[in-house]
């Protein structure tokens, strides 16, 4: 589905961002991960080496200003030119909007939001060179409808929609499709992190499956197979959405 394209994906050291490069490196991609940390981008080169694939890893801090430019100026270089962006990098604090400090509201957006907004403005250009391309955006159901207790993390990933669906406007007739995900509960070291003193993943995995019709939680697997079809050309008329993966937890 995506053999020979060129794909740069953020936050693909761990969780989503991780399984969507395999995916797509089996699926005939070369990638360029991406993270904070050296040695686990090189891990996820490897894995995907020893499958036979082709990636290679730009590591830096997607919240810098100037990061955004150089991981697409050199990851193009990298890949020989660019067909698709995956904005996966992303951090939650677990705060009410009373209990958010200025630190953690700034910090949230400027991985959050500001990430993607930097890695997809350097990316248009090269899209624009490359006759087209896509760039998909990993938001969450906290775009669409609130959460108690992520008032940050929600206006964060609200914030990803609208720029999604700005950017498809602005890049429409240009052929350069930009999308968003937005996944509900899923099993990655995120939805384990980061939880009140004497909170168990149990309790917290209970509290999931309690509000999702479908009563599971999916591994990073199954958000990879929609954002592979979101790079693949068989998405070609699709631009501008925000499209649900959470089971049915915004159909309520
Ligand atoms: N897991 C869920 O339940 C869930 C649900 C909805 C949306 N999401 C979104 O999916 C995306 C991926 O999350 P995940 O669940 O795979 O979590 P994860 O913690 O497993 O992975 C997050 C990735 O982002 C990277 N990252 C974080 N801060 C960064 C920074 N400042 N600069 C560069 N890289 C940075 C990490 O290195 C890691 O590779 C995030 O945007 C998250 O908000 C996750």
């Amino acid at each position: 589905m995506l053999d020979g394209k060129r794909i740069i994906i953020t936050g693909s050291t761990s969780g989503i961002g991780r399984a969507t490069a395999i995916a797509a490196a089996v699926e005939g991609a070369s990638i360029v991960i991406s993270g904070r940390r050296q040695a686990e981008a090189d891990a996820a080169v490897a894995e995907i080496e020893a499958a036979g694939g082709t990636a290679h890893a730009v590591t830096g801090d997607v919240a810098e200003a100037g990061f955004g430019e150089a991981l697409i100026a050199r990851g193009t270089e990298l890949l020989g030119g660019l067909d698709g962006v995956v904005n996966a990098a992303g951090i939650i604090v677990r705060a009410t909007a009373e209990a958010t400090t200025d630190e953690d509201w700034v910090r949230q957006m400027a991985v959050n939001v500001d990430g993607p907004f930097r890695v997809s403005r350097a990316a248009v250009p090269r899209l624009r060179a490359n006759g087209g391309g896509s760039i998909v955006n990993v938001s969450s159901t906290c775009g669409n409808v609130g959460a108690a207790g992520l008032a940050g993390y929600c206006a964060s990933k609200g914030a990803v929609i609208s720029l999604t669906q700005a950017m498809a406007l602005e890049h429409g007739a240009e052929q350069i499709r930009i999308n968003a995900v937005c996944p509900g509960a899923i099993e990655t070291p995120m939805l384990a992190g980061g939880h009140a003193d004497g909170v168990t993943i149990d309790q917290v995995r209970a509290a999931n499956l309690a509000s999702i019709p479908q009563a599971r939680i999916p591994g990073p697997e199954e958000v990879a197979d929609l954002i592979l079809f979101l790079l693949s050309d068989r998405s070609r008329h699709i631009t501008g959405a925000d499209l649900a993966i959470d089971g049915g937890y915004t159909a309520q």
